[in-house]
């Protein structure tokens, strides 16, 4: 039997990774420009991270973890429930405390790019493991962390990167989920409305009824979704600060040009969401069409031991970026072919070849180096197939006479080139990616 990816998990092969290269690297030139640096945290933790950061009732610590159970081998080790992140906003709170981050000058400004792994039903869109490029904002109120400004600055961050990609046809979805203060008048509310219906709901609506009952907007059961449609939004439990907040982040928005729309029933399904909370989606995608999401986190850090240290952040789902961007485009388009491929013509011709393949790679000229025991016909194949336009032929003579034969396979017209000036020819023919 042979061995396959396992379910939800995939490889990413070349030419797509090409596309996913372009992704990070846009990111990371966008990000720049607002004066975010990476963090790099470890791929899993401490089970309890994710339990007190992102929340128990949550359908993601609830059901959706890799989780084991990492035993003791040395007296000096200590047994301990680990879990593969299935975010990363709680791993870099917590690499945040750790390393008194706040020691630092001004705010913390931090992204990220890497895998994340869910237990979740794979389907288009959707993976178990699957990659995020996120950054996050934190820093005590003092520095500024706190202020709408902040909000702001990371949506039209954001509509920068989607600009720069060509990602169109997308909607920003935002919302407010209120401070902790008002959030238990809004429970009970929730619970009032909600006693009399939950037994006509689903199980897990029944558990999140109990447990906390906001996470009955995560539910995806159709036939719950008329009842939900009828409960108490959490618009209407906002204290005057929340208020004044997001009025102060929409007008902002409205000065940058970034388009939004209020969607009331968006809570995020995690529980740290506090004030501004916000999703983008795509048309092209289908089900699975919200390529980011993201928003506040005042209490994270004290949640997880820390010192009060506001923050906003969000993580785009890299997964979906790269399928919206081949919906739009050709991924082939941006691969590229190598500038020569080099074909050794007969016995001891390898050695020869591999030097000038070095002398010619120095130089920045991308070539594919082919073998001696290829015939030259099999060479001149092997080069279109790869989409490569000049072969150049290393044999005894060529290398003698310092003088190799450079064959172009789409006029067939063959010319000599000196070896010193080989490296010139193929730059000024330089294609670049
Ligand atoms: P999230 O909404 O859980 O937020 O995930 C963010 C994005 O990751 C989603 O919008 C989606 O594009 C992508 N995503 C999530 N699950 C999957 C999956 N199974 N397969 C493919 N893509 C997926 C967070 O993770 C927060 N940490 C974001 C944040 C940062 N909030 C504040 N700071």
């Amino acid at each position: 039997m042979t061995i396959k990816a396992v379910r939800g998990t995939r490889d990413l092969l070349p030419p797509e990774t090409e596309l996913w290269n372009r992704v990070e690297q846009t990111a990371r030139d966008v990000f720049s420009l607002y004066n975010f640096a990476e963090i790099r945290t470890p791929i899993f933790e401490d089970t309890q991270l994710f339990a007190r950061g992102v929340g128990e009732a949550t359908d993601i610590v609830s059901k959706e973890m890799y989780t084991w159970e990492d035993r003791a081998r040395a007296q000096s080790e200590k047994a301990q429930s680990l879990t593969l992140r299935p975010e990363n906003t709680a791993g870099v709170v917590r690499a945040y405390i750790e390393h008194k981050l706040w020691e630092r000058p001004g705010l913390q400004k931090l992204y990220y790019i890497g895998p994340q792994f869910r237990r979740e039903r794979p389907q288009k869109g959707r993976y178990r493991q699957f990659y995020q490029i996120g950054a996050e904002v934190i820093g005590p109120p003092s520095a500024g962390s706190e202020s709408p400004a902040r909000d702001a600055e990371v949506l039209e961050m954001l509509v920068m990167l989607l600009q720069r990609l060509g990602i169109k046809d997308w909607t920003l979805q935002l919302n407010s989920v209120g401070s902790p203060s008002s959030r238990p008048a809004y429970n009970e509310a929730l619970r009032q409305a909600l006693s009399g219906v939950v037994e006509r709901m689903c199980v897990d609506c029944q558990r999140r009824a109990v447990a906390n009952p906001l996470r009955v907007f995560d539910c995806k059961v159709p036939e719950d979704q008329p009842i939900i449609e009828t409960l108490p939004r959490i618009s209407g439990f906002l204290d005057e600060a929340d208020r004044e907040h997001f009025e102060e982040v929409r007008k902002i928005l409205r000065a940058t040009d970034v388009p939004f729309v209020i969607n009331d029933r968006l809570v995020r399904g995690l529980d740290y969401y506090t004030r501004t909370a916000f999703e983008f989606t795509q048309g092209s995608l289908g089900a699975q069409n919200a390529i980011l999401g993201g928003g506040r986190y005042d209490g994270l850090s004290e949640a997880l031991g820390g010192p009060r240290a506001p923050g906003i952040g969000f993580a785009i789902g890299e997964d979906r970026f790269v399928m919206a961007l081949s919906a739009a485009s050709d991924a082939n388009s941006v691969a590229s072919a190598p500038s020569a491929y080099i074909a050794p013509l007969g016995s001891g011709m390898n050695l020869e070849a591999a030097k000038l393949a070095r002398e010619l790679r120095l130089a920045g000229i991308r070539v594919e180096l082919g073998d001696e025991s290829f015939r030259l016909k099999k060479a001149f194949e092997t080069a279109e197939k790869l989409g490569i336009q000049r072969v150049i032929i290393v044999g005894e003579n060529e290398v003698a006479a310092r003088q190799f034969a450079v064959k172009d396979l789409k006029s067939g017209e063959q010319i000599t080139v000196g070896r010193a000036e080989l490296a010139e020819k193929f730059q000024s023919g330089k294609r670049t990616i």
